[in-house]
């Protein structure tokens, strides 16, 4: 029981203190108790009880000037760090609900009903997932830029599943001459007109609400993204949109997909994302040589592999079109 009922005090407690903006509030310095109370809008005993618990679990530290954030706090859930993480504990405090479908998931071998389906009847689901990805391309988005070097001269970029326009957006300030086109469901797309309109790009990145899988993404790309939707796919659909992206390329074009793949034996956060998916999206985490082989098979050379540094940040596959 006790590998149960810690576990979710933990996630329970890291929710609420991202929903109280706890960690924000301590960003400056230490602060007692009633500082703390006042400074996120609870009670003195709540905000106590939490603040004990989470210098019981490491995310604060106990100072004579009061509670204060752990260094990994301060890095990965203020304003502070180059990364702020808040959003994915908002998303958690959502998609927890999803969980208690495990049971019948595990049953069954998919979900009653799938994450992009729930989003349409939970409207307010598609900002906060969109924000969490918003938070993890902003992990992610150095690595690209240092990693892909585009074709030279590459005019146009198709970001699939482009969601929040982030990496669209870092490729496009990176190439001046670079325009792109970001297909994803509009569920993803509520927030990315005004982070355009923000960085000054609208006009050369156009977005284009709907299914990836309808393949209506126009063709002659230099480039294409696919950037951790295919793990949201099934095989026989990965299959078919990288043949597609096969057919929308010009020849020496480039494919860059990020993917977390999967390897025997299983590493514990990959299966535990395969039971996410499972009850998400009745999909599943691949293997490079399973993407690989679709590629091969699309007509493009084998593609180059980039384990990235820590490990639970994915990998990178880049494929060039013959
Ligand atoms: C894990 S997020 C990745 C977002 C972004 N590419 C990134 O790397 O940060 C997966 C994205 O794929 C989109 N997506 C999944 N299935 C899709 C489909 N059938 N059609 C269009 N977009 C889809 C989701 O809406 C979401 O924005």
């Amino acid at each position: 029981m006790v590998d149960v009922y810690l576990p979710m005090m933990k996630a329970a407690a890291l929710i609420s203190a991202g929903q109280l903006r706890l960690f924000e509030a301590l960003k400056d310095g230490p602060l007692t108790t009633p500082q703390l109370a006042k400074a996120v809008g609870a009670s003195e005993v709540g905000a106590g009880h939490l603040a004990d618990f989470l210098v019981a679990v490491g995310y604060l530290t106990l100072t004579d000037q009061g509670f204060a954030n752990a260094p990994h706090t301060e890095r990965w859930f203020t304003g502070k760090g180059s990364v702020d993480y808040t959003a994915g504990l908002l998303w958690t405090a959502e998609s927890w609900s999803l969980m208690s479908n495990l049971t019948a998931a595990v049953q069954k071998g998919a979900p009653e009903k799938t994450l992009w389906q729930s989003m349409q009847e939970r409207p307010h689901w598609g900002p906060i997932f969109s924000s969490y990805m918003h938070a993890f391309a902003q992990h992610l988005g150095p690595d690209l830029l240092e990693k892909v070097k585009l074709p030279v001269g590459a005019r146009r970029l198709l970001d699939l599943g482009g969601s929040h326009g982030l990496h669209s957006i870092a490729f496009c300030r990176q190439y001046p001459g670079l325009n792109s086109v970001i297909v994803d469901l509009p569920s993803a797309l509520t927030q990315t007109e005004a982070t355009l309109t923000e960085a000054k790009l609208s006009e050369r990145i156009v977005l284009r609400p709907g299914n990836l899988l309808d393949g209506d993404w126009g063709d002659g790309y230099d480039a294409v993204f696919y950037l951790s939707v295919a793990h949201n796919q099934t095989a026989e659909d990965n299959r078919r949109v990288i043949e597609h992206i096969g057919r929308v390329l010009r020849p020496g074009g480039l494919l860059l997909i990020h993917e977390y793949l999967t390897g025997a034996p299983l590493d514990l956060y990959d299966a535990a994302f395969r039971l996410t998916l499972l009850v998400e999206t009745a999909t599943r985490t691949y293997s490079f040589e399973e993407l690989s082989g679709w590629l091969v098979a699309a007509g493009f050379e084998v593609p180059s592999r980039i384990d990235l540094d820590p490990r639970e940040k994915g990998s990178l596959l880049v494929a060039l079109k013959k």
